[in-house]
């Protein structure tokens, strides 16, 4: 993990709502590996304390540029929009696990809304490459389709209005994806609720079956306890202790996980 001050290469708008920005930061992207992620110090925020994590949707070794891909939800990731081309932008990582890796397995990625910018990441540097389930509350939310379909994943798509591809919820692709890859490993980003649906799915079946689960977040580095979920634990009264997503994860093996 470092702290360095990167220069922003590019930084424009990916579709309505939904940013990507690239940045040099040699030694983030020598040491980066799938479903790891960055805290940005955005500049011009009053409250520059505060950084804000984003996961990681690609990087280019030899270049040493990591890219972020993002939706716009709120003052911090406003500001990051502005941010100009050549600026300085203090990014600290990278931090948190990653997933691990199955390289012998066929990966079924399940995403919900900009979850598919971490996944991607993974897509990439996947040498066996599988099935994406995309899901998104409609089609404007669908980001990256094409990045995944030029890596030679077969992308299928679930919205909940049924604007494009199965309407509902991914979750209801997950069946069909299993049988078509029997040598399948699962890897899961998205909000929480998508995640949980899957993990009830997935353990069940047997596949092995990794969940990104993103919290928020406010030091990073697993010292302030703002990012805990509850992971299962037999010897505690209550069944369950807390982990923090920052430092013990964010990704974590589906059974590892306390249902609520
Ligand atoms: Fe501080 Fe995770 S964000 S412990």
């Amino acid at each position: 993990m470092t702290d360095q001050i990167s220069q922003v290469i590019s930084n424009g708008e990916l579709t309505a709502g939904y940013w990507r920005i690239v940045f040099r930061a040699p030694d983030i992207a020598a040491a980066a590996v799938p479903g790891q992620f960055v805290h940005v110090q955005i500049p011009g925020l009053k409250d520059r304390i505060l950084r804000r994590p984003f996961s990681i949707s690609s990087v280019d070794k030899t270049a040493g540029t990591v890219t972020v891909v993002f939706k716009v939800v709120g003052l911090g990731t406003e500001e990051l929009t502005k941010v100009p081309v050549g600026a300085d932008m203090p990014v600290l990582g990278p931090l948190g696990n990653g997933y691990a890796m199955r390289e012998d397995k066929t990966p079924i990625l399940v995403t919900g809304g900009y979850g598919s910018a971490s996944t991607l990441f993974l897509a990439e540097c996947s040498a066996k490459k599988g099935i994406v389930l995309m899901g998104a509350r409609t089609e404007q939310d669908l980001i990256l389709v094409e990045e995944y379909k030029a890596l030679g994943f077969d992308v299928r798509v679930a919205t909940n209005d049924g604007s494009c591809g199965h309407k509902g919820f991914v979750t209801e692709l997950l069946d069909q994806a299993l049988k078509d890859t029997p040598d399948g490993v699962i890897y899961a980003c998205g909000p929480k609720p998508m995640l949980y649906a899957l993990g009830k799915l997935a353990i069940p079946t047997g596949v092995e079956t990794q969940l990104s689960l993103d919290q928020h977040m406010c030091c990073g580095v697993g010292a302030c306890f703002a990012c805990v979920i509850k992971m299962n634990d037999p010897e505690s009264p209550d069944g369950f202790r807390y982990a923090r997503t920052c430092s013990e994860g964010p990704v974590f093996d589906a059974t590892e996980v306390y249902y609520e």
